[in-house]
């Protein structure tokens, strides 16, 4: 990629940063490969409230971010004077998070008179199961499962995507969290429920897989939550591993089955999943066995990829870079920012 004062660059030296919700982000990469990442994390100053608040969100980005960068350009053996590309997300997200990272990297950016890139939170996610491989992007089915988003897009090549369906209400996270609520775990319920519902029986509730069979390849998840909530008041000696394996059970039977479902109909051989619930031990395992089954291959993000991170925000700048799509400085950051226009 050429420079602004016209060097090219080979494996430019990329700073990345991540804070579109609760965890506030940095990465260092040199061209497509990762050499340090650092993440905070903010769980134990929402836990409390039982969910992210915004106003202490944004604080404490402004009051951990910089640390941050100097700590994972320290673990880069680099310097802010060496870095060529600074990136940050543009969106989706919470408003007053964006504004954090996206001002911090294109101030970087502007003081040293190097490019900006304003990178999509979704897209970061999407391509993360392509991190570290070095044959790269390739035509796949992939879903994308957050607490944000769940998506299922058509990837046929680097910035060619096709959505297939989304949630029509709750995202897969989001009903993960609720219901980890509403079975009085700690917050955030995804992890939790992962970890109770080992020793739990997941055919001891039947719950509902709603369009399983729609026949598209939209999601709804709120029906699941709802049902739990009808069912607690009835149970009298509630089983919370049996509650959390079975209502588990029922959004991976779901998610593995559409996706599946969607790459045979598209043709698609692989298929990719990555997001915050990617994490999951359930959904990781029977995707494994499942497309092992279809004949399909599998990409699965890193677990230390699925959650939030600046790793897959700078891995899509790396890729932007090298095709010379830099952003301008008026970019501004975008909380409704979707995957495909
Ligand atoms: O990707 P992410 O860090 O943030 C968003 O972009 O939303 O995803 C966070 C979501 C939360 O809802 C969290 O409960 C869920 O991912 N999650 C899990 C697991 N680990 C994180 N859900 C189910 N099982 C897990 N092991
Ligand atoms: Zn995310």
């Amino acid at each position: 990629m050429t420079q602004p004062d016209g060097t090219v660059v080979a494996a430019p030296v990329i700073l990345a940063l991540e804070t579109s919700c609760d965890e506030s982000a940095v990465a260092v990469l040199r061209g497509t490969e990762l050499v340090a990442s650092e993440v905070a994390s903010q769980i134990s100053l929402h836990e409390a409230y039982g969910g992210v608040v915004p106003e202490v969100a944004s604080r404490n980005h402004l009051r951990v971010l910089q640390p941050l960068v100097d700590a994972a350009l320290e673990r880069a053996g680099t310097a802010l004077s060496l870095v060529d590309v600074f990136a940050a997300t543009r969106g989706p997200g919470l408003a007053s998070s964006l504004m954090i990272g996206a001002s911090m990297a294109k101030g970087l950016a502007l003081g040293r008179g190097k490019p900006f890139l304003a990178i999509n939170h979704i897209e970061g996610h999407l391509l993360s199961p392509f991190f570290g491989r070095p044959e790269g992007i390739r035509p796949a089915i992939a879903l994308v499962v957050s607490g944000g988003h769940t998506l299922l897009v058509e990837i046929e090549d680097f910035g060619k995507y096709r959505l297939l369906g989304q949630t029509q209400d709750d995202a897969a996270g989001e009903a993960f969290d609720k219901v980890g609520k509403l079975l009085g775990l700690p917050y955030p319920g995804g992890p939790n429920i992962d970890l109770v519902a080992r020793s739990g029986n997941p055919h001891s509730h039947s719950f509902p897989r709603s369009m399983m069979s729609s026949g598209d390849d939209a999601f709804s998840f709120s029906g699941l939550k709802t049902a739990v909530r009808y069912l607690l008041p009835k149970l009298e000696d509630p089983n919370t591993a049996d509650l959390c394996a079975s209502f588990q059970e029922a959004i991976v039977d779901v998610l593995v089955s559409k996706t599946i479902r969607a790459a045979r109909r598209t043709g698609r051989k692989i298929v990719a999943v990555s997001g915050g619930v990617s994490c999951n031990s359930r959904l990781r395992a029977r995707f494994e066995s499942e497309c092992a089954a279809a004949g399909l291959e599998l990409l699965l993000a890193e677990p230390a990829l699925c959650t939030d991170n600046a790793a897959m925000i700078g891995y899509v700048a790396a890729l932007r870079f090298a095709r010379n799509q830099g952003s301008e400085f008026s970019v501004d950051i975008d909380p409704n920012l979707r995957l495909v226009a």
